[in-house]
């Protein structure tokens, strides 16, 4: 509205309120009808004019200017898994909202909260992750709103004792942690009530400082230890890069001859361990053997039962490096021994 209309309203308010109170100055008296409305008032004075709004004034410039600042990024993100997948749909769902969506995760990771905090409610209208989700955009409308989500606080990680702080990584640690409890024995037997059992997809910040496992005490590795903002680092680099996928070039200031993510064998290694073991669960009646994956093979998914404490381990394990996805990178050797239990605990 434009501010000789506001003030044009207001001028009449007030010629309605002094009309209504002229009528109280005599003597006490019982109150008599209401009078007529008062004519209008004769239009008031123009205000000063509203100082000129400069765009500088807002900041808006700082990142909507003449540079492609906000093109490249958002192209390089709508090409990313966090903007391509569909699971973020499951943030109408109280019990996934504090990891999917973007609506629930912004509220939960701004207020501090851990991912499964029970007064986490699903969000009717959930959207996409988006550049709101991560960043205070449009908060103080200046490049200040380039801020992280929670400010990237060290995060506390729900289903391990440990934390896990390394700058900006935090933030991407706040969802990818282990999301489902560990099981319990009770006389050495756990009961397996779910066709998913395991620790959940997103489980990449227990595995870097070497927490979660069954079984087996881990320790951070290297990498944790080394790199200054762990998953950003490797996975968005200096050109903080919106896809997500990790960038072979951060790697050679350590590994100056790494010509693959499959450094030294490693990831060979691990998924012929995985190979290994996969046969051993199989025989032990705990993967189902009907529900097949994307490719045609016999898929990860569990058949609900009671099995012994070593097996349920051996596949939690099992489990737990499918999910973490990087082949070993993210702690080598945690992810070695998270194996090694599985592969003794089935007698291989
Ligand atoms: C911190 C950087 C930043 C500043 C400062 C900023 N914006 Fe934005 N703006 C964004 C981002 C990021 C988006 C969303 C782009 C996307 O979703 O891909 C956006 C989107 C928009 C849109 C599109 C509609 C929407 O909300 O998605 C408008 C209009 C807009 N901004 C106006 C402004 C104005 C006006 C100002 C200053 C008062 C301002 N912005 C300041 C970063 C900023
Ligand atoms: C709000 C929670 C959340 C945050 C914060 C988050 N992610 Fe994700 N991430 C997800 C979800 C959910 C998916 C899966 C999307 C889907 O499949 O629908 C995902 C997918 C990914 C993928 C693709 C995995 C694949 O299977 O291809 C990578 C890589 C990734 N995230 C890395 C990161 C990094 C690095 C950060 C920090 C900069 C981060 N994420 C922050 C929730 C999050
Ligand atoms: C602790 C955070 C967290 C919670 C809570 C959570 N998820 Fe996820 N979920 C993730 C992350 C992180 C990923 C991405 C894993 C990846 O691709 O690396 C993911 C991925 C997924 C995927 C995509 C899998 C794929 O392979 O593309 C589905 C489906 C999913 N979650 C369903 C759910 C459902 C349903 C719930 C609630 C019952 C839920 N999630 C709760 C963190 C969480
Ligand atoms: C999954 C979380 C995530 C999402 C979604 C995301 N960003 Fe980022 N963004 C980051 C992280 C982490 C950094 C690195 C911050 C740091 O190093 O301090 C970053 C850095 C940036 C920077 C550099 C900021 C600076 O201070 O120089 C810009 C610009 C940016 N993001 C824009 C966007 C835009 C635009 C979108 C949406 C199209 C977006 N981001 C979506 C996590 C995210
Ligand atoms: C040492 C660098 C490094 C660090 C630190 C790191 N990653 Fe990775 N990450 C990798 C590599 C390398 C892969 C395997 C990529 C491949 O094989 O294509 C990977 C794989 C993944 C994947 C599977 C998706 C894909 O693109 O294959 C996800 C999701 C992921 N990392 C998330 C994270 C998160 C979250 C963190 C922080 C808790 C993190 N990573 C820390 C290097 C790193
Ligand atoms: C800051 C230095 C640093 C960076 C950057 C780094 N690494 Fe490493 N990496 C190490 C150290 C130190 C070790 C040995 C300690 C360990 O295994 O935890 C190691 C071990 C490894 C191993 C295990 C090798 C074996 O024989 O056990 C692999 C695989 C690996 N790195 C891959 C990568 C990849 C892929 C990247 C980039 C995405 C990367 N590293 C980035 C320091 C680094």
């Amino acid at each position: 509205m434009a501010p000789r209309s506001v003030l044009r309203i207001f001028l009449f308010i007030v010629v309605l309120t002094l009309a209504a109170c002229a009528g109280d100055a005599g003597e006490a008296g019982p109150a008599g009808p209401a009078g007529p409305a008062g004519p209008q008032g004769p239009e008031g004075a123009a205000g000063a004019d509203a100082p000129a709004l400069e765009v500088t004034d807002l900041s808006c410039a700082d990142c909507h200017n003449d540079t492609t600042l906000l093109v490249s990024v958002q192209a390089r993100f709508e090409a990313s898994h966090h903007a391509t997948g569909g699971s973020w749909v499951r943030g109408s769902i109280g019990s996934c909202a504090g990891c999917h969506g973007s609506e629930g995760p912004q509220a939960r990771i701004a207020a501090g909260l851990s991912p499964n905090d029970e007064s986490i409610q699903g969000v009717a209208t959930t959207s996409p992750i988006n550049c709101r989700t991560c960043h205070d955009v449009h908060m103080t409308y200046t490049g200040a709103d380039w801020a992280l989500t929670g400010g990237a606080a060290a995060v506390s990680l729900e289903r391990s004792d440990g934390t896990y702080d390394k700058g900006s990584g935090n933030l991407c640690a706040e969802c990818h942690q282990i999301r489902h409890p560990r099981p319990e024995a009770t006389d050495g037997m756990i009961e397996v009530t779910s066709t998913r059992f395991g620790p959940h997809h997103g489980v990449e910040s227990n595995m870097a400082v070497g927490e979660g496992g069954m079984g087996v005490t881990g320790a951070p590795g290297g990498h944790y230890n080394l790199i200054d903002a762990g998953c950003v680092s490797c996975h968005m680099g200096e050109n903080t890069n919106h896809g997500f996928e990790a960038e072979l070039g951060t790697c050679e200031g350590c590994h100056s001859d790494i010509e693959s993510f499959d450094y030294n064998g490693t990831q060979t290694e691990i998924q012929a361990l995985l190979d290994q073991i996969k046969p051993l669960l199989i025989a032990e009646g705990i993967i189902d053997v009907t529900i097949l994956d994307d490719d045609g093979e016999i898929g990860n998914r569990s058949v609900p039962g009671t099995y012994s404490e070593e097996v349920v381990n051996a596949m939690w394990n099992y489990m737990y490096v499918i999910e973490d996805q990087s082949l070993g990178v993210h702690n080598p050797g945690f992810t070695r021994a998270l194996l090694e239990y599985s592969l003794t605990a089935l007698g291989g």
